[in-house]
């Protein structure tokens, strides 16, 4: 059985690392994303991209937000670039959707909503 712990690199220096495991011919990226206790990534989306997680050790938390509302802030499939537009005069509290924890073993599926 093969083993992906080779692959994770995580260094106190980052809030995380993302270790790339296969470039999938160019179609796919598998990658070893390594947290540390209590650490997180920024809130992000994942416009036009399917992500599959599995969790390899730990517990992984995930908060999902509803998309501002009222703003000038887009998913970028909207506008066609690859940034989302911000004007700070708009912007707006993230309102939470739902809390997932996952733990070892777990498995997810993100996406945007471009992909559904
Ligand atoms: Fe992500």
């Amino acid at each position: 059985m093969y083993s992906y712990y080779c692959h994770c690199y995580y260094s106190v220096l980052w809030r995380y690392t993302r270790n790339l495991v296969d470039s999938g011919n160019d179609r796919f990226n598998l990658m070893a994303l390594c947290w540390g206790e209590g650490h997180g990534s920024s809130v992000h989306d994942h416009t036009d991209a399917h992500c599959f997680v599995k969790v390899l050790d730990g517990q992984l938390k995930e908060t999902m937000f509803d998309w501002p509302t009222g703003s000038r802030t887009r998913p970028a499939s909207e506008h066609g670039g690859s940034d989302v537009d911000l004007d700070d005069a708009e912007e707006e509290p993230l309102r939470q959707k739902t809390t997932n924890y996952y733990d070892k073993d777990g498995v997810t599926y993100i996406n945007g909503p471009d992909c559904r």
